[in-house]
């Protein structure tokens, strides 16, 4: 069976980069034979965690929303932009929500535990946001993801896509579908 990843930025912008980013792994993954998920966060609002709010109303619905397509992926792909040398506050209050449980019996971080994940990010910057993903790596890390090693940070963002929705480098491109391969070979094991 092919195996199931989702691929979101941590980037609600409507023109973002690192959406594009994410849309140009998602159709290498469906090229490769995977059973591939765009989301878009936008989709998925919800108000910053506070626990005052989780104790009197439970999780948000589309946290539980967001949580049951983590659950149903075996693997992520996630296209992270850099905020001041950090990854998005968007992607982190997605992470926090869903990795509370919020049904009985529930097994720790259900949504994160056996997961592998693949990491990338793009800026306009000469960097492509690659300090962000030192944090994001971590965090993931702790809460039972498997990080696969490769990744990439693509500078220049702004030029970086053609109007077919590939990267302009080829070499870039190539990269990419190398990861998006390794994503799904760890996932399918
Ligand atoms: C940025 N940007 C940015 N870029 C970068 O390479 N390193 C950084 O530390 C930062 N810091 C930063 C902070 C804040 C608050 C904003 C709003 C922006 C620029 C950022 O990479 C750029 O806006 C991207 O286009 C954002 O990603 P999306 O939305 O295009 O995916």
């Amino acid at each position: 069976m092919a195996p199931k990843i989702l691929f979101l930025a941590g980037s609600a912008r409507k023109d973002s980069l690192n959406k594009k980013l994410a849309k140009v792994a998602y159709e290498l993954a469906l090229e490769q034979g995977a059973d591939a998920t765009f989301i878009d966060l936008r989709d998925f609002p919800m108000p910053i965690y506070d626990g005052d709010d989780e104790a009197t109303d439970g999780l948000p619905e589309n946290a539980i929303k967001l949580k049951q397509l983590f659950i149903e992926h075996s693997g992520v792909f996630i296209a992270s932009p850099e905020y001041n040398s950090s990854f998005s506050a968007l992607l982190k209050n997605s992470i926090d929500w869903i990795s509370r449980p919020h049904v009985e019996k529930e097994r720790p971080l259900s949504a994160f535990s056996d997961k592998v994940a693949a990491l990338a990010s793009t800026s306009p910057g000469a960097l492509g946001g690659l300090r962000g993903l030192v944090p994001l790596r971590m965090l993931l890390g702790n809460i039972q993801v498997m990080v696969i090693p490769e990744q990439l940070a693509i500078g220049g963002g702004m030029t970086a896509f053609d109007d077919q929705g590939k990267l302009t480098d080829e070499k870039q491109q190539r990269a990419l579908g190398l990861i998006v391969a390794r994503l799904i070979s760890e996932t399918s094991n």
